[in-house]
């Protein structure tokens, strides 16, 4: 079963994260429509929340709500929406020109909460210099991390997004060997520190130190203005559980070790979202509903 293209392909260069709520206005069949008659290239991945997947009395196996992580300073927000939408871009006015010529496709009255222009900075670099992807699954690894390999949902693929704001100047005024602790690796030539504290991010989230082994594809942008900048997380996996075992072990919840990334970082969202594979260009959607779109009555698209 062919899946999104988005999904596999590597960051652009530039894009654009959305997330879409309903309102009375707009109700879930209308925006259902309209998202089933996208035509899916390369340079867009849609998924659905589980409320919006509720809300059209549908159910897609292993799809929950965003959990309440805490670490020992508190819980993490969670910050659930009906639809997300990823989109690719070769500049940052073609990923704005992209995004407007999907939402025009839209129901009017929907609420766009997360509305976040990303970006790749210095060859695939997190705002800290660090470089973002390495560990990646690759080629056929990476498939069988991001698919379901098989069963209704073959094809298909479950997401985690989270925008962490980053604190850069506390960053910056680490030295530098307590800034490569805090990652795990040297900034200076991406190696492995062989002596990184439990704490540092990647002890935390080694994919193969997991029973079974966590293995996700991550596909994380920057983002920043002049007051607020970091990292928009997202990972794509054949299950929500791989990146749920990750994010408790990084909080503490499971040894009391809280990941390093907290010192100078924080998530402020998170969603999950399940992205349907695609049949004839368009997303696939009869895991959600088996009489297709088409099995949907007629509801009238108020005007925005
Ligand atoms: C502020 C947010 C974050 C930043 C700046 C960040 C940055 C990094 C960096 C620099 C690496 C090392 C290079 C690489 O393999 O990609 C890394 C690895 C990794 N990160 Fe993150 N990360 C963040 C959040 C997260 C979250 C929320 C998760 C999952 C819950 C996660 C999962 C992973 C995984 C699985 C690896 C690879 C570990 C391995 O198998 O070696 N990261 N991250």
């Amino acid at each position: 079963m062919p899946s999104q293209p988005a999904i596999v392909l590597p960051p652009a260069p530039a894009g654009h994260a959305l997330t879409i709520r309903l309102t009375a206005a707009t109700q879930a069949k209308p925006l259902l429509r309209a998202l089933a008659a996208l035509d899916l290239g390369d340079d867009l991945a849609v998924g659905f929340g589980w409320p919006f997947v509720q809300a059209l009395s549908a159910k897609i196996e292993g799809l929950r709500a965003f959990p309440v992580y805490t670490t020992p300073e508190g819980p993490l927000p969670a910050t659930q929406a009906d639809v997300w939408v990823y989109v690719r871009a070769t500049d940052p006015g073609t990923a704005l020109a992209e995004l407007l010529s999907l939402t025009r496709q839209l129901p009017g009255g929907l609420d766009f909460v997360e509305d976040q222009p990303v970006f790749t900075y210095a060859g695939g670099r997190d705002l800290t210099g660090y470089e973002d992807g390495t560990e990646n699954p690759k080629a056929d690894a990476a498939l069988a991390a991001a698919f379901v390999a098989d069963g209704p949902l073959a094809g298909s693929s479950f997401v985690a997004a989270q925008r962490w704001v980053h604190d850069l100047v506390r960053f910056a005024g680490m030295p530098g060997p307590e800034q490569d602790a805090t990652i795990g690796r040297a900034r200076k030539d991406n190696a492995e520190l062989t002596e990184a504290p439990p704490s540092a991010h990647v002890k935390r989230t080694a994919q193969e130190s997991y029973d079974p082994p966590a293995f996700m594809l991550r596909r994380s942008m920057p983002y920043g203005t002049a007051k607020e900048q970091g990292l928009y997380f997202v990972a794509y996996g054949a299950d929500l559980d791989r990146f749920e075992r990750v994010m408790r072990r990084m909080c503490g919840e499971e040894d009391g070790t809280v990941d390093a990334l907290f010192r100078f970082s924080r998530p402020v969202t998170g969603g999950y979202y399940w992205c349907p594979a695609v049949a004839d260009g368009k997303l696939d959607l009869r895991p959600m509903l088996p009489t297709g779109v088409d099995g949907l009555p007629d509801v009238e698209v108020p005007a925005s």
